[in-house]
């Protein structure tokens, strides 16, 4: 066989989708057709998950009834909390909150199901309850109790309010809301293309998002945003930047936060990103991380013509906004349930197994010896 082999799957197309459409040449997104940068002035989160759950933004009825079920189904049950309780508490977050998904999973009773329908609800549920998970992780890891999910709040101040007692400002929110919206949805990323192969062999929803999670853990994935944020406690001022990020590059270290497999000019949501960021900075009085920032951003361009991608200002927004590193990764998976959703549900509409070929270059075919003559 003599087919050439793309390392990595570099810039192989292998299926038609509906749900997102990057353009690396003009840098821009869109969400079933929609550009992220308007749906993050006109919408809010819910309705971008409305839109990929659904295919459609919700008109106010629609919005008020989606919102009313994921309200409905904040809690979770103190079977899977007694399970979160006996997770070792050294645990990666998002381990833990494959973990807590994977337990969900058991305490379905229609797993098989494959019906869009019944993906649709249980996107739903996901989306409803991993805030909970994910607030419960964090409280437990500072030693706090778990506070109630509140029907009265929507969606991020429910979020914030049970991770920190207390609803944050509206540029919080809204950095946050954001934040949601931009990390949603990407086309064939990796963690979205596992999720897929998963479900090309009819297994179920749960199972997908659980895949989605553990390629999204990566560092090299979703994982950048917290190193993104290493670093920039690791350079400790301004006035290091340039010396650290000039031993990395000598040291042909990755940047992380930097790069894009797609995107080779520029990813379309980070000046977006980046103008929340500042917004958030500006209002707590922390600007010098944007000033760190804008530095590192600066040398890398200029020395290695490498743009910064989603999770470079992510990663310290969600710093600034109280979350410990660790949960940034988490805080992804709370808005890529509905991507991942999105495709699991558009794969399973017009299924056909993922079963690649490889070049096999091992040794050719040997006999097996006795034992006593190997
Ligand atoms: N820092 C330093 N150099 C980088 C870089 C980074 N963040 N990203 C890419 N490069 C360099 C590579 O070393 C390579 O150089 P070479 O041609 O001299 O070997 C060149 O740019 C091409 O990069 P490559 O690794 O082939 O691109 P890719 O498409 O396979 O990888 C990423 C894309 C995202 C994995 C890669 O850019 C990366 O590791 N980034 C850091 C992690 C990150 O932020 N991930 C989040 C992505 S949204």
């Amino acid at each position: 066989m003599n087919a050439e082999i793309k390392k990595g799957l570099y810039g192989v197309v292998v299926d038609e989708t509906r749900v997102s459409k990057v353009m690396p040449e003009t840098n821009s997104l869109t969400y079933r057709g929609y550009p992220v940068q308007e749906l993050c002035t006109k919408a809010s989160f819910l309705e971008v998950a409305h839109l990929l759950l659904k295919k459609e933004l919700p008109n106010e009825n629609e919005l008020a009834s989606f919102s009313e079920l994921e309200k409905s189904q904040r809690q979770i049950s103190p079977d899977l909390m007694k399970i979160i309780d006996l997770i070792p508490q050294h645990s990666h977050p998002m381990d833990m909150v494959r973990t807590a998904i994977s337990y969900l999973a058991l305490e379905q009773t229609n797993l098989e199901d494959r019906s869009e329908q019944n993906y649709v609800s249980q996107a739903i549920s996901l989306l409803a309850k991993v805030p909970t998970i994910i607030a419960y992780l964090i409280r437990k890891k500072r030693n706090q109790p778990l506070l109630e999910p509140s029907s009265s709040l929507d969606f991020n101040e429910n979020f914030f309010n049970m991770c920190f007692a207390k609803v944050p400002s509206s540029t919080i929110l809204k950095a946050f809301d954001v934040s949601l919206i931009l990390y949603a949805e990407h086309s064939f990323n990796a963690s979205t293309f596992t999720a897929r192969v998963i479900t090309s062999s009819l297994s179920d929803f749960y199972g997908a998002v659980c895949g989605g999670i553990s390629s999204l853990k990566g560092p090299l994935h979703g994982g950048a945003n917290e190193a993104v944020m290493k670093m920039l406690l690791d350079i400790n001022g301004l006035e290091n930047a340039d010396d650290w990020v000039n031993k990395r590059l000598e040291e042909k270290k990755v940047i992380m936060g930097f790069g894009h497999r797609v995107y080779k000019s520029g990813d379309s949501r980070v000046p977006t990103m980046k103008k929340y960021y500042i917004d958030v900075a500006k209002e707590l009085e922390q600007e010098e991380w944007v000033e760190i920032s804008n530095r590192v951003e600066e040398i890398i361009l200029k020395k290695k013509n490498i743009h910064p991608n989603l999770d470079f200002p992510a990663g310290p927004a969600y710093y600034l906004m109280g979350f410990d590193i660790d949960f940034f990764t988490p805080l992804f998976v709370m808005s890529r349930i509905t991507g991942w959703a999105a495709h699991i549900i558009e794969q399973n509409s017009d299924n056909r197994l993922i079963r690649p070929l490889s070049h096999y270059n091992g040794e050719l075919q040997r006999e097996v010896k006795e034992i006593t003559q190997r």
